[in-house]
């Protein structure tokens, strides 16, 4: 069955609130393949992809999704040829000038998790204003992780605790699971309840690891410059039908 078939008409929006993720995020994989398998450069997928990401948090907000989180940058992506990580940074650059304005019209909260220290500082600028200009929006809120990797992350977090049991703030017997969550850049977002990926490739690539204890994963088999309406109405259903359990047990129907 197709994507499409699968979500029903690509018209469809409504979803009972009670099955649609609050948190969604989505690794946004396929974009030189895509390009490739059509005899286009690399850095054409991506460009493409910017505006599968713009039909993405298009559908995010049509269905109700509260918290939407884009891998769009990895803390390996460096390891890629100097051209197509030029060729990203700009993409983000591009977002972010041409897309925040509507961003804010649409009540969409910014914010980025990752590392900035070695980006440039025109895009750390931009990733300053992006999210000063859209704090106080209650709509959805759009988490870009931009040069991010989760277990950088979590040493991060891990290194903070440490200085603070050393410096005789934190016992060691106070260190937890809450805690560490809010040492994490995504402190005070509920963890993701789906993970979607496209491509078809299946693992998270350093992406939420620690978020994503009890995630549900679907992976589709599109690439991301295809991804629209009906593939993200079609992963939600596939969540949907899931039964999360949390490590407990299926609460069974009553008598
Ligand atoms: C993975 O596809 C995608 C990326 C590494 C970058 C994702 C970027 C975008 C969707 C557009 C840019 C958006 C912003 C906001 C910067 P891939 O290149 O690994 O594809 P492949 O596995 O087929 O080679």
């Amino acid at each position: 069955m197709s994507l499409r078939a699968a979500a029903g008409e690509a018209t469809v929006t409504e979803r009972s609130p009670a099955v649609v993720p609050v948190h969604v995020g989505v690794i946004m994989d396929g974009n030189g393949r895509w390009a490739t398998s059509r005899k286009l450069p690399r850095v054409e997928g991506h460009r493409r992809g910017v505006e599968a990401l713009r039909r993405c948090v298009r559908a995010a907000r049509e269905v109700g999704i509260r918290f939407l989180t884009i891998y769009s940058f990895s803390s390996e992506n460096w390891s890629r040829p100097l051209t197509e990580v030029r060729e990203l940074m700009g993409l983000l650059k591009l977002f972010l000038r041409h897309d925040l304005a509507d961003l804010h019209a649409d009540n969409v909260r910014v914010k980025v998790i990752g590392e900035r220290d070695n980006l440039a500082p025109d895009i750390r600028q931009l990733l300053v204003d992006a999210e000063a200009l859209t704090c106080n929006n209650t709509g959805l809120t759009l988490v870009v992780a931009f040069n991010y990797g989760s277990r950088q992350e979590i040493a991060a977090a891990v290194s903070r605790i440490a200085a603070d049991v050393a410096a005789g703030r934190v016992r060691p017997q106070d260190v937890d699971v809450d805690m560490i969550s809010q040492r994490l850049e995504t402190a005070g977002i509920p963890d993701p309840d789906l993970i979607v990926r496209t491509s078809g490739e299946q693992r998270l690539s350093n992406f939420l690891l620690w978020q994503a204890a009890y995630s549900e994963f679907v992976f589709l088999p599109i690439y991301w410059p295809d991804f629209d309406k009906a593939a993200l109405l079609a992963a939600i259903d596939e969540y949907a039908r899931r039964d999360r359990r949390f490590g407990g047990v299926t609460k069974c129907p009553g008598p």
